[in-house]
């Protein structure tokens, strides 16, 4: 059966002792969340050897990068290898958020380069899809989708397809308070699963997580959890609530 996920992508917000705060407070919750859910924390790069160490004896709580590069070791300045987040022991690396593609041109090239490398260091990525407002309003949205995954994941082999998570955020959904509807996100998350199907088997797509986001919150998890397609969420701004993100990863 495949993995219910609640994902908290930090981005770039909290100072460290902030950090340090929220994780003891989640350690904190640790009864609360439901133990059949797959939580992850992504805070910011700096915190994450402190956090690994931290979460030692907290192995319920997973640790994730927010993004990486593709190549292993060298001269690129400011980057992180898929070897040193392995050498801490992380799990998971989201690939392609939304904000790293429009602010900083992540193509589906470098995409699909990047998680390869994390797949052959055996990290899970978390690959994020979604289109952008004009996208959806033309009505050419679903291809627009469709092909995000094919050109970055479809080279992937079949059992490595299935290690990765999708991660669906319509751009216009993040950080505006204007979720997708259930309708328009299961719509996606079940096209999504049966273009899998067709080119991997059903093996793969009934094995591969795909977690919605954007605006996804305590008020609004239960319905969208509830669709037979959507296996969890990739939370933003409510992730910085202990209390908020625990009541999210109840929502199944
Ligand atoms: P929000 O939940 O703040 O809309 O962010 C979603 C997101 O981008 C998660 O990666």
């Amino acid at each position: 059966m495949r993995k219910k996920i609640a994902a908290g992508n930090w981005k770039m917000n909290l100072d460290y002792g902030q950090a340090k705060s929220l994780l003891q407070e989640l350690i904190q919750l640790k009864d609360q969340f439901n133990p059949e859910t797959e939580i992850i924390i992504c805070p910011s790069a700096p915190y994450l050897a402190v956090f690994a160490e931290l979460l030692n004896d907290h192995k319920w709580l997973k640790l994730g990068a927010q993004n990486c590069f593709h190549e292993n070791e060298g001269a690129f300045t400011g980057e992180i290898s898929p070897l040193q987040l392995k050498s801490l022991e992380l799990e998971y690396c989201i690939v392609g958020h939304s904000e790293r593609r429009d602010r900083f041109n992540e193509d589906y090239d470098f995409l699909s380069k990047k998680t390869r490398a994390l797949l052959a260091h055996g990290i899970n990525p978390i690959f994020c899809c979604g289109e952008q407002l004009q996208v959806r309003d033309s009505n050419v949205y679903k291809e627009f989708v469709m092909k995000q995954i094919e050109d970055s994941l479809f080279k992937l082999r079949p059992e490595e397809l299935a290690k990765v998570v999708i991660a669906y955020e319509p751009i216009w959904a993040i950080g505006t308070g204007k979720t997708a509807s259930c309708e328009q996100a299961q719509e996606i998350h079940s096209l999504i699963r049966a273009r899998i199907s067709k080119d991997f088997g059903d093996k793969v797509a009934n094995e591969i997580s795909i977690i919605y986001g954007g605006s996804c919150k305590a008020e609004n998890a239960k319905e969208l959890f509830a669709q037979k397609d959507i296996d969890g969420g990739l939370i933003g701004g409510a992730s910085l609530n202990a209390n908020g993100f625990c009541e999210i990863s109840n929502s199944f």
